[in-house]
């Protein structure tokens, strides 16, 4: 299928036969490896997001460091609209701030509209540096942020508790948040299909904030636009993976999206959902990130139940429910990959 010396990440997303189960983990290239803290002590987050040899550096860590099944090219979701305007600074602790968040009409009017070709061009270039590096040894995952997940952050400007003031603007203008949602839309599309261009295996749409809202309002605010946007995506045989983080309500939703794979949090049982649309598409997930803080014996037997509870036969991607978290042991890390690698082989 590739010229790849391990494919089974691919093979699984495609639910075809595999000998094991394959591994990777949300937020691999992280704060959690020294190797990474190394290089991040030299440059801030977005030089190294902008600086491809840095940005593919990071990306090969835990390749090389946790041996997982895949690599997932390091960048951020907020890298859009950075291009198309917004100031972005990373505050430690605190996470992401755009000063000028988009609330209203003459707000709006500032976004500029991008071609992530052009306005991008640094994400495809680590894209094609990873791949060189890389040398085969593991396909590459690109990703996006949903449209609803980066409105959040363009009409928030933060993190936020209670996301009220993306609420207001759906609830008070939601001619503009459609406006907003549909050019985002047409942005990621085409965003999803340079990554692909570039070399990217298989995409990932992060729809973090998914869960904050109500069924109806998913479907309307963000599924319909997921959909739209994977039916856009240029691509021959990569598949697209959706992870919507907290939207347990809508899994059947998702799963007729088109994507090839759907990833769980870990709120939900992986033999149930296989039940409802193992079928349809290959699940991806879901181990707790907080079991990683556990002792050996406390991250294998948790392990164990995910492996036990997708069952045997192919279309499992083992992963975290969300990243990993930074202050997790990268020896843990590594234990949970080791040990996924070999428990995995009897249910193949
Ligand atoms: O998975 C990977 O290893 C690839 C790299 C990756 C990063 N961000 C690097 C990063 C990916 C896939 C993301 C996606 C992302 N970014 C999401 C969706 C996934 C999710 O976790 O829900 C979101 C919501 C963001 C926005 C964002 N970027 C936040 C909330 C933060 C701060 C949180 C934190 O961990 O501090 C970032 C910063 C960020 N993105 C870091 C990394 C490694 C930490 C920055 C640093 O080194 O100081």
């Amino acid at each position: 299928m590739t010229n790849l010396q391990n494919d089974l990440f691919l093979r699984a997303c495609k639910r075809q036969p595999i000998e094991r189960t394959p591994i990777w983990m949300m937020r691999q290239a992280g704060r959690y490896l020294p190797e990474y803290r190394a290089v991040r002590e030299k440059a801030d987050f977005l030089t190294m997001c902008k600086t491809p040899e840095l940005a593919a550096e990071v990306t090969i860590q835990p390749i090389d460091l946790i041996g997982v099944d895949a690599a997932i090219l390091f960048s951020d979701i907020l890298v859009i609209p950075e291009a198309m305007g917004m100031t972005l600074e990373m505050h430690e602790g605190k996470g992401p701030v755009f000063h000028r968040p988009i609330r209203n009409e003459e707000d709006a009017k500032e976004l500029k509209s991008i071609d992530p070709t052009v306005d991008l061009k640094y994400v495809l270039d680590a894209v094609s540096l990873t791949k060189k590096e890389l040398n085969g040894r593991v396909p590459l995952i690109g990703f996006s942020g949903s449209p609803w997940t980066l409105l959040t952050y363009m009409v928030e400007g933060r993190g936020s508790k209670n996301f009220a003031e993306v609420k207001k603007l759906i609830y008070n203008n939601p001619v503009l948040a459609h406006k907003l949602l549909g050019k985002i839309s047409d942005i990621v599309a085409d965003y999803l299909s340079a990554k692909i261009e570039a070399g990217c295996n298989a995409v990932q749409v992060f729809d973090t904030w998914g869960g904050i809202l109500t069924p109806d309002d998913f479907n309307e605010f963000s599924l319909q636009y997921i959909q739209s946007i994977i039916s856009k995506i240029k691509r021959t045989n990569e598949p697209v993976i959706v992870f919507a983080k907290g939207v347990h309500y809508n899994i059947e939703g998702i799963a007729g999206t088109g994507a090839d794979v759907i990833g769980l949090d870990w709120t939900m049982d992986l033999g149930e959902v296989r039940k409802l649309i193992g079928n349809k598409v290959a699940l991806q997930g879901n181990l707790d990130p907080t079991k990683l803080y556990g002792s050996e014996e406390v991250i294998k037997n948790e392990a164990s139940k995910i492996l036990q509870s997708y069952g045997k036969g192919s279309g499992h991607i083992f992963n975290l429910g969300h990243g990993i978290l930074p202050d997790v042991p990268p020896a843990n890390a590594k234990l949970l990959v080791d040990f996924v690698k070999e428990e995995s082989k009897k249910y193949h």
